[in-house]
C-alpha cells in the first residue's frame, strides 16, 4: 500500500506533465558511513537526538525513472536481504509524495540498481528515495528548488536529506539538520556486506535497553575527528572513528566482532559498524590496500566492496 502524506508543502500544483513517453531520467545517490555517531535521549516523537558526522561514499544506487501508467518499481544489483518492491519501497514513497504534492498521478516506473547494502546501515533506502525525488521531479518537469526537495526528503526519512546532498556533513536533530564540513582529500573504504539486514528501530530499541539507568554520554563533536577531516590524514581518521550504537549492534549480532577483528588484522587503519549495521566499514590507506582487504575478507567467506568518499549527492551543498 502506498503511504499518502498530506499535500501542502507549498509546491506549485500542476495539472499534468509533458508526455515525452520514451524519456528516461537517471539519477545516482550515494550511500553513507557515519564517522561519528553519538546517540542522545529518546525524544517524545520516537526519534533519538543525534550528533553525527556523515560521509557520502562512492558505493551508490542508481534510479532510472520513465513514464508509466501506474507507479511500479523493479530492481537489479544486490538482491539480499529481500527488499519490498510495492508502495512501501522508499523510492515508491518518494514518487508518491512528490506526485501528491504536485497534484499529479504518480505515473512512473522506477528501476533501482542497488549497490548500497539493503538494510545495511548505509542509507541504501534513503539513497533510493533521494534519487527518486530528483529523478521524478525532472521527469515531471516540476522545477523544484533544493529547499523544496530537502523538505520532502526530511518527511521520507532522517537520512534522506543527507543522501540528497552528499559530501561530509555534521547531522543533528534526528539526523536531518545538516551543516557541510570541508574535508581534505579522499578516503578509501572497504565495506563488509551481510546477507541479512538489521532493522533500524530494533537497533535503537536495543540501545535504549542497554543504556537504561546509565548517564547519557556527552554529545560533542570529536575534535580528533574534526582535525583528521580537515588534514585528510587517514591514520588519524582511523583512530578517531566512533559509533555509540555499536554495542547495541554487537548485542544483536555478536558475530560481527569477528568481522571487525578480521579487517583490523588484515591492515585496516580503522574499523566500525556502519550506522546501525550490520555492514562493517574499514578505513584503509589507499586504493591498493583496499583491494588487498577486499580479497582478505572475501577469502574468509564474506562479500566486501570498495568505496571512496566523500562524493557529492545528486544536489550537493
Ligand atoms: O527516519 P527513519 O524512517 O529512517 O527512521 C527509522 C527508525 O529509526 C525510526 O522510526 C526510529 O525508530 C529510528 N530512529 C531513531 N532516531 C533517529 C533516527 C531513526 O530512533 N534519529
Amino acid at each position: 500500500m502506498v503511504t499518502l502524506t498530506q499535500p501542502g508543502s507549498g509546491i506549485p500544483r500542476r495539472t499534468g506533465h509533458r508526455p515525452g513517453a520514451d524519456r528516461t531520467v537517471t539519477v545516482t545517490a550515494p550511500g553513507k558511513v557515519n564517522l561519528q555517531l553519538s546517540v542522545g535521549p529518546l525524544r517524545p516523537d520516537g526519534y533519538h537526538e543525534l550528533l553525527t558526522v556523515f560521509q557520502a561514499v562512492s558505493l551508490a544506487d542508481q534510479v532510472v525513472a520513465r513514464h508509466s501508467e501506474v507507479l511500479t518499481v523493479t530492481s537489479s544489483g544486490l538482491a539480499s536481504p529481500p527488499m519490498p518492491l510495492d508502495g512501501s519501497n522508499l523510492a515508491a514513497r518518494a514518487a508518491q509524495l512528490l506526485a501528491t504534492e504536485a497534484g499529479i498521478a504518480p505515473a512512473v516506473h522506477l528501476h533501482l540498481h542497488k549497490r548500497v547494502p539493503i538494510a545495511g546501515g548505509m542509507a541504501g533506502g534513503s539513497a533510493d528515495a533521494a534519487a527518486a525525488l530528483v529523478a521524478c521531479s525532472r521527469l515531471w518537469d516540476l522545477r523544484l528548488s533544493t529547499d523544496d526537495l530537502l523538505q520532502l526528503a526530511e518527511r521520507l526519512g532522517s537520512d534522506v536529506p543527507f543522501t540528497l546532498l552528499g559530501g561530509t556533513a555534521v547531522g543533528t536533530g534526528r539526523g536531518e539538520r545538516l551543516a557541510p564540513l570541508p574535508a581534505a582529500g579522499i578516503w578509501h573504504w572497504v565495506f563488509a556486506l551481510d546477507r541479512t539486514g538489521l532493522s533500524t528501530p530494533d537497533v535503537y530499541n536495543r540501545h535504549d535497553h542497554l543504556q537504561a539507568g546509565r548517564t547519557p554520554p556527552e554529545m560533542a563533536l570529536s575534535s580528533a575527528l574534526l582535525d583528521a577531516i580537515s588534514t585528510g590524514n587517514p591514520r588519524d581518521l582511523g583512530r578517531a572513528l566512533r559509533n555509540d550504537i555499536e554495542d547495541a549492534v554487537y548485542s544483536l549480532r555478536p558475530d560481527l566482532r569477528r568481522t571487525i577483528e578480521a579487517g583490523r588484522a588484515a591492515g585496516a587503519l580503522g574499523a566500525l559498524i556502519a550506522g546501525t549495521g550490520p555492514t562493517c566499514a574499514f578505513l584503509v590507506a589507499d586504493r591498493a590496500s583496499a583491494h588487498t582487504l577486499v580479497s582478505a575478507l572475501s577469502g574468509i567467506g564474506g562479500t566486501a566492496r570498495y568505496g571512496y568518499g566523500p562524493v557529492a549527492g545528486p544536489l550537493s551543498f
